[in-house]
């Protein structure tokens, strides 16, 4: 089979050519970095693990009226994607204090906030993603005051569902980062949700232990980072125990 033409390749994800115009196939890595690149490692069967829970939190999320880039599942480490312009954004939500928001203000990691806060970082790797404030997104164009307010009412929405559905199943949802594309029907402009939702892009935090279960195992060497994936699966009812056909609904938690 001719090898289907590479459009990027990130630190946890390549993007090859669609099977129709205007598609992707996101396909997702083992690779795992952390501070901008400077540590990295490969944490096996990670990206089977995340293409499986980006694809269910998407699809919960399009259930709900959330519009996404997601279009199905192809196999285990990928999925059919819109092609959208990303937006240089890492939108990050926040409900808890923890990682770069406890070290910036001083506030004890497990501090809850007095309200969700959003943050956005610009999306550049030689810079380290800066933080930056909605003056510099809309004086720099990157995207406008109408983007802002579709992004910030989308991100808000993503927060509390994805917050009621982590907490169904035992898991706080401490913060996590998403990403926004345009998607462009006709003359026709969306905003849609893109990249991927996973323990790489999130705080997982188990309600009862607060032990964590995201990519931080990796980035502080806390051990058992794999298992940690994988129980966030479990939990969502997507890891197929007795194979693919065996899978259930998400276990709600007492
Ligand atoms: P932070 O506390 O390090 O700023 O991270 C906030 C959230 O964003 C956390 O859930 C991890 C996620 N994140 C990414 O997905 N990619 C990144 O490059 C960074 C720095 C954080
Ligand atoms: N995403 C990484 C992190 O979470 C940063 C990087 O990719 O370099 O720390």
């Amino acid at each position: 089979m001719a090898r289907r033409r590479q459009i990027y390749e990130g630190k946890a994800k390549v993007l090859f050519e669609g099977p129709e115009p205007g598609t992707l196939v996101q396909y997702f890595k083992d690779d795992a970095t952390a501070f901008n690149n400077k540590k990295r490692g490969v944490i096996t069967g990670k990206g089977v693990l995340n293409n499986r829970i980006s694809e269910y939190l998407m699809m919960r999320l399009g259930e709900i009226g959330i519009p996404t880039h997601f279009v199905r599942r192809l196999n285990m480490r990928e999925q059919l994607v819109r092609e959208v312009e990303i937006i240089p954004l890492e939108v990050v939500i926040r409900n808890v204090a923890a990682g770069s928001l406890s070290q910036r203000f001083g506030v004890a990691e497990g501090t809850a906030l007095p309200r969700s806060i959003i943050e956005y970082y610009y999306k550049n790797d030689e810079l380290g993603d800066p933080m930056v404030s909605e003056e510099h997104i809309t004086a720099f164009g990157w995207a406008n005051v109408h983007d802002l307010d579709d992004i910030m009412g989308l991100a808000l929405r993503i927060n509390d569902f994805l917050t009621g559905l982590f907490l169904g199943i035992g898991i706080r949802l401490v913060d996590f980062k998403i990403e926004f594309g345009r998607l462009w029907e006709g003359e026709e402009m969306r905003i849609v949700l893109a990249d991927e939702i996973s323990p790489d892009s999130c705080r997982l935090w188990d309600l009862k232990t607060n032990e964590k279960m995201d990519k931080d195992r990796f980035r502080r060497d806390l051990g058992n980072v794999e298992e940690a994936y994988q129980e966030v699966a479990r939990r969502l009812g997507i890891l197929p125990e007795g194979g693919p056909r065996d899978l259930k609904g998400p276990a709600t938690m007492q």
